[in-house]
């Protein structure tokens, strides 16, 4: 403060008092902007999905450990199309995640095919469903950045393994699947 004060008058880190109160509030403006863009970015949520889930196999109620709807025709037809309403324009249309700014989900779980242990198989299977199940129902915010957001209480049971189903069923053939 002592050689801030032992400055001449003029020099340009001297500070006058009117610049200090300028300085003062555009730090305020740009704070309150800075405070305010995340929150307004946050504040929108993603809408659900509009499918008639009638059509579906009923299933218990709450979550099951795997899919429950796995191979369901039904299921994979009413799953594209809630995907390519809620999903598409971050994970491509109809899952095709080769071209998309966000993972290809298609693979996941795709190396369970290969286990030969039955039980270790449905364990590989069990897991990756869960990991699925996690990733959307939590979405995806590191750092404080949201990368996908947060489905729980927009995205149902039966609606997001249906969305499971479907992308299960958009996967390339085991050979080129394995490849990769
Ligand atoms: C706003 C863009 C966006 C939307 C919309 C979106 N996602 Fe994502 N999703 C991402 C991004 C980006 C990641 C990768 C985040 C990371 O790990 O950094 C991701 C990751 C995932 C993962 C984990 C994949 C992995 O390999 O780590 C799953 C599963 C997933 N999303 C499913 C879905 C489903 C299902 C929907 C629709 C209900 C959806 N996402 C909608 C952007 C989105």
């Amino acid at each position: 403060m002592q050689i801030f004060r032992s400055r001449p008058p003029g020099h340009p880190c001297r500070t006058s008092a009117r610049r200090s109160r300028l300085h003062a509030s555009l730090a305020a403006v740009l704070c309150a902007a800075l405070c305010w863009l995340p929150a307004a970015a946050q504040a929108e949520r993603p809408q659900p999905p509009v499918v008639d889930t009638s059509t579906l196999p009923p299933i218990a109620p709450g979550w099951a450990d795997s899919n429950p709807l796995r191979g369901n025709a039904a299921a994979i037809e009413l799953g594209r199309n809630a995907f390519n309403q809620a999903c598409a324009r971050c994970h491509g249309v109809d899952a095709d995640g080769s071209r998309s700014p966000a993972p290809d989900l298609r693979r996941i779980g795709g190396l369970c095919n290969r286990v030969k242990d039955a039980s270790l198989k449905q364990r590989c299977i069990e897991d990756s469903d869960y990991f699925f199940r996690y990733s959307v129902l939590n979405g995806k915010i590191k750092l404080g950045y949201e990368h996908m957001p947060p489905w729980e209480g927009i995205i149902d049971a039966p609606v997001l393994w249906s969305i499971r189903s479907f992308v299960e069923s958009m996967r390339r053939p085991p050979q080129r699947q394995e490849a990769k």
